[in-house]
């Protein structure tokens, strides 16, 4: 009999990923996702412990579950397997287990492919529970089996995961862990089965992708790069994108790849987090502002149209009023098409975390009004100016309103349009009429000639 599962995701597109994963994982064992808790057999939350916010919504998710599975098993006789897995789930397994006993399974993100095995061992009737947040000696990626479902027009692929910088402020090393990059024959082989099942674009994803070093099969190491130009030659695959990105990891052939491969977008989220270089000092970033605004430089030399993202940090401890300035100044320099930017939270574990200059919670809130003033005008503006330019837009699904259709410029911004369903995964002209703050409307340009 088939089994409902429910994955909730937090966080990041690697989570996504995962979640995706772990439906291939239970595949076999008769479960098939649904779209909301209501009648779940198991639910699993993909944590996020990126921020303090992030986790404590966690553990509220976690108590309106725990009634959930007591009226199921009082009102039904049913039982609900309840799983955290994740970044919280790596970082915090004991405390979730203490703080919510009902919790049946925690699995760190290195382990899912064990989801067959915790499930077998945990027994309901004795409230057995099954952890697992080993950094395991076997690769997940070799244990995975195959993608069940079709991941949709636009899709994610896991190149390289965990991170060695160890900045300041940051609990990736310590819940992803070290730097691995898978070997390049195995994301060709995945990224040829995604596109054989409809996708049309990929994203590869690690925490810090550029950096990636994956083993070419025949003694040598490809870069991103290298990877990229080996991707480009997938016939369907039409469009390549890669997040998130460290500076110091931008090499020469990876920014030569945004002038020489058509398929790579023009759109690069790189976090540089501070325009101060004090504060960067202070965050073990490794590199001072001049670094990031030559790779810019270089970027929009190959490709003068490169769209930029960001991450920003306001408030990281120390960090002054002439600091945040020059953070300010630092985005007018730049000129963002979109970016991200937080409130500096100490993460248990990590060096900022214990430092004794932290930084007013209002001053915080203050920078970070400002900042995302800033920030938002500069999104703005970039929508406006598409305004009149005839774009190729990946249909990705239904939008909002009957007869609309959404989907992505290359540039990343989402797209409105009328248009029908049959067109999604298609690649379509469209005119850009109106842009806005978080989106532009478009008409599809002619649709002679178009598959
Ligand atoms: N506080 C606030 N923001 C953080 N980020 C990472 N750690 C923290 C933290 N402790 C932000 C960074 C990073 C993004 C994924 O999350 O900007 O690039
Ligand atoms: Fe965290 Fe990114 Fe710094 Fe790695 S490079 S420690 S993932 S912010």
């Amino acid at each position: 009999m088939t089994k409902k599962l429910f994955i909730k995701t937090y966080g990041c597109q690697m989570n996504v990923y995962d979640s995706d994963r772990m439906t291939d994982v239970l595949a076999p064992l008769g479960y098939a996702p649904i779209e909301t808790p209501d009648g779940a057999d198991m639910v699993i939350l993909n944590t996020c412990h990126i921020r303090e916010k992030a986790s404590e919504k966690v553990f509220s998710e976690l108590g309106r579950l725990r009634m959930m599975k007591e009226k199921a098993r009082d009102q039904q006789g049913r039982a609900v397997t309840i799983a955290v897995a994740g970044c919280v789930a790596q970082a915090e397994g004991a405390e979730i287990t203490r703080r919510a006993p009902w919790v049946d399974i925690v699995v760190g993100p290195q382990t899912y492919h064990r989801l067959p095995e915790l499930i077998a061992e945990i027994d309901p009737s004795v409230r057995k529970r099954a952890i697992d947040t080993d950094f395991p000696q076997e690769v997940k990626f070799d244990l995975l089996p195959e993608e069940h479902a079709p991941r949709g027009p636009a899709a994610f692929l896991s190149v390289q995961e965990g991170c060695d910088k160890f900045c300041a402020f940051c609990v990736v090393p310590y819940t992803r862990g070290a730097e691995y990059s898978r070997p390049a024959a195995d994301v060709l082989a995945e990224a040829t089965r995604l596109v054989g099942r409809g996708t049309r674009e990929i994203t590869l994803l690690g925490q810090n992708v550029n950096a990636y070093h994956g083993d070419d099969g025949h003694g040598s190491v490809w870069s991103l790069g290298r990877l990229i130009h080996a991707l480009a030659e997938i016939d369907g695959l039409e469009r390549i994108r890669y997040t998130t990105s460290h500076p110091l990891d931008m090499d020469d052939e990876l920014i030569a790849a945004h002038g020489n491969v058509p398929q790579l977008m023009p759109y690069l989220h790189l976090p540089i987090q501070s325009g101060s270089d004090r504060v960067l000092d202070a965050m073990n970033r490794r590199h001072s502002k001049d670094v990031y605004f030559k790779v810019i430089d270089k970027l929009r030399h190959v490709r003068p149209d490169i769209a930029m993202s960001g991450d920003f940090i306001v408030g990281f401890p120390g960090e002054s009023d002439q600091d945040f300035a020059d953070t300010l100044a630092l985005i007018d320099k730049v000129g963002y098409a979109s970016a991200y930017s937080f409130k500096y939270s100490p993460r248990p574990g990590t060096p900022a975390s214990v430092s004794d200059l932290q930084v007013p919670e209002a001053v915080k809130a203050d920078r970070l009004e400002a900042l995302q003033q800033l920030l938002n005008a500069q999104q703005f503006a970039f929508n406006k100016k598409t305004e009149g330019m005839r774009l190729d837009i990946l249909v990705e699904r239904a939008g909002g309103r009957a007869g609309q259709m959404a989907g992505r410029s290359p540039f990343m911004q989402a797209v409105n349009f009328a248009g029908s369903e049959d067109q999604i995964g298609q690649i379509i002209a469209c005119d850009i009429i109106e842009g806005r703050q978080n989106s532009v409307t478009a008409e599809i340009t002619s649709m002679k000639g178009v598959a």
